[in-house]
C-alpha cells in the first residue's frame, strides 16, 4: 500500500501561535510512519511557510525557525506544495494527499486557511471555511444556534467605530443583559482578551482590552455554575466522545489557568447525571450539526446550578496535544490517541 502524503501544518499568525506548536508536535509523535510521508510546514508568527525537517524538540520549544528553512507555496496547480530554493532559483514540487492544519485561532481555525485549501483541491483535516469561519465568530454562533433552537447566553455585539459611545453601549447591555457580563473579542481563542465585568468602569475597560483583539465584540450575560465539553468526530455518522468538566477556582478559565491549571481542575467524565450528560451529548451533536462541521469539533456548554445546559461555543481545531481535553475525551470510549489521528485523516480523505 502506498503511504498517504500528509502535510502537517504548525505555528501560524495567530495569538494561539504557541499552543499550535505543543499541539503540533504531539501529532508528529505519534503520527503511524507506516501509514504517513510527513511533509511538515511551520508557519511563523509573522506569517511565513517554511519547510522544516529538523525536530519536534524545536517545534515545543519554538527554535524551529532557527533553522536555515526554504519557503513553500500551496499549489494551485498541481495537488501539493512548490518549495523555493532561494540559493539557486529552482523549484521543487512536493506533492501532497492531505494536508492536516494543526493551527488554532486566526488564520487558522477561522476558515481563512480551510478556504486556501478548498481552492488548492487537497482533501484536509477538519471543517470546511464556512463552518470554520462560523463556528469562529462568536456572534455568528449565537445567531446560527439561536435559529436552530439551540440555547445560549443572552448576548449583544459591537463594532469599534469613532461614534461608539461606551457609555450607551453600557446602558444597553445592562438593560438587556445585566451583570456581570462577559465581553470577548468576536473572533479569538484561550480566553485572550476577555473579561468579566461587574460594574461600569469593569465594562469600560473591559471592551478597550476586547477590541485590542478584533474589532467585533460580543457581550454575554454571565451563565452561573460551570463548564463542560464534549468532543465530536466525523462527517455524517458522529462519534460522540466522554464529557468532561471544569472545576476552576478563579473568576472564569482564563488563558493563564487553561495550560497551568493550578487552580482548575479537568475531571473527565465530568461529576454530573447520566441524564446530564446525554442531554449534552445530544447538544454537542445537534450544535456540531447546526453549524455544518465535519471531521472534528469540540462543543463546549455551560450546566446551572438548575441542570439547564448552555451552549457556549464551538471549537473547530481544539487543544490536540495527547493530554488535552479533546483526545482524553475519546480516549474514554476507546479511541487512543493515535488512532485518532488516523481516523482524523480518513474523515478528510473521505
Ligand atoms: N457567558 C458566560 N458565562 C460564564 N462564563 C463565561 C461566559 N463566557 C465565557 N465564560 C468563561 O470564559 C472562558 C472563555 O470564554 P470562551 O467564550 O470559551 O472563549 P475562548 O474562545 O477564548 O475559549 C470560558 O471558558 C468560561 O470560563
Ligand atoms: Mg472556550
Amino acid at each position: 500500500m502506498n503511504k498517504i502524503k500528509l502535510a502537517i501544518l504548525f505555528g501560524g499568525k495567530s495569538d494561539e501561535y504557541s499552543v499550535s506548536l505543543h499541539s503540533a508536535a504531539a501529532i508528529i509523535n505519534n503520527v503511524p510512519e507506516e501509514l504517513y510521508d510527513v511533509t511538515l510546514i511551520g508557519i511563523t508568527a509573522d506569517g511565513k511557510w517554511l519547510h522544516y525537517e529538523g525536530s519536534t524538540d524545536k517545534i515545543n520549544d519554538d527554535t524551529w525557525h532557527q533553522d536555515e528553512l526554504s519557503p513553500v507555496l500551496l499549489s494551485m496547480d498541481f495537488k501539493g506544495l512548490i518549495k523555493l530554493n532561494e540559493k539557486d532559483s529552482t523549484f521543487e514540487k512536493i506533492e501532497i494527499d492531505c494536508i492536516f492544519p494543526v493551527l488554532h485561532g486566526r488564520n487558522g481555525e477561522d476558515g481563512t486557511i480551510q478556504g486556501m485549501c478548498q481552492m488548492s483541491g487537497i482533501p484536509f483535516v477538519g471543517c470546511d471555511m464556512t463552518s470554520s469561519a462560523v463556528c469562529m465568530d462568536k456572534e455568528y454562533t449565537h445567531i446560527i444556534c439561536e435559529m436552530a433552537g439551540i440555547k445560549t447566553a443572552p448576548f449583544m455585539s459591537a463594532v469599534n467605530s469613532k461614534t461608539l459611545n461606551i457609555k450607551d453601549l453600557y446602558e444597553k447591555a445592562f438593560e438587556k443583559l445585566s451583570l456581570p457580563m462577559f465581553i470577548k473579542p468576536a473572533n479569538n481563542g484561550s480566553s485572550l482578551g476577555i473579561s468579566k465585568v461587574r460594574n461600569y468602569d469593569e465594562f469600560e475597560k473591559g471592551i478597550m482590552e476586547a477590541f485590542e483583539y478584533d474589532k467585533k465584540i460580543v457581550i454575554e450575560s454571565m451563565i452561573e455554575g460551570f463548564e463542560i465539553g464534549c468532543a465530536v468526530v466525523g462527517n455524517e455518522e458522529l462519534l460522540i466522545g466522554e464529557v468532561d468538566e471544569i472545576d476552576t477556582k478563579n473568576d472564569f478559565f482564563d488563558y493563564v489557568e487553561k495550560y497551568s491549571q493550578h487552580n482548575s481542575k479537568i475531571y473527565c467524565p465530568a461529576r454530573i447525571s447520566d441524564d446530564l450528560k446525554a442531554q449534552a451529548k445530544e447538544i454537542a451533536a445537534n450544535t456540531y450539526k447546526a453549524l455544518g462541521c465535519s471531521g472534528l469539533a469540540r462543543v463546549d456548554m455551560f450546566v446551572t446550578p438548575e441542570n439547564k445546559i448552555y451552549l457556549n461555543e464551538i471549537n473547530t481545531i481544539p487543544g490536540l496535544t495527547d493530554l488535552s481535553r479533546y483526545p482524553s475525551m475519546l480516549k474514554k470510549i476507546g479511541i487512543e490517541y493515535k488512532d485518532l489521528i488516523v481516523k482524523l485523516v480518513e474523515l478528510a480523505i473521505e
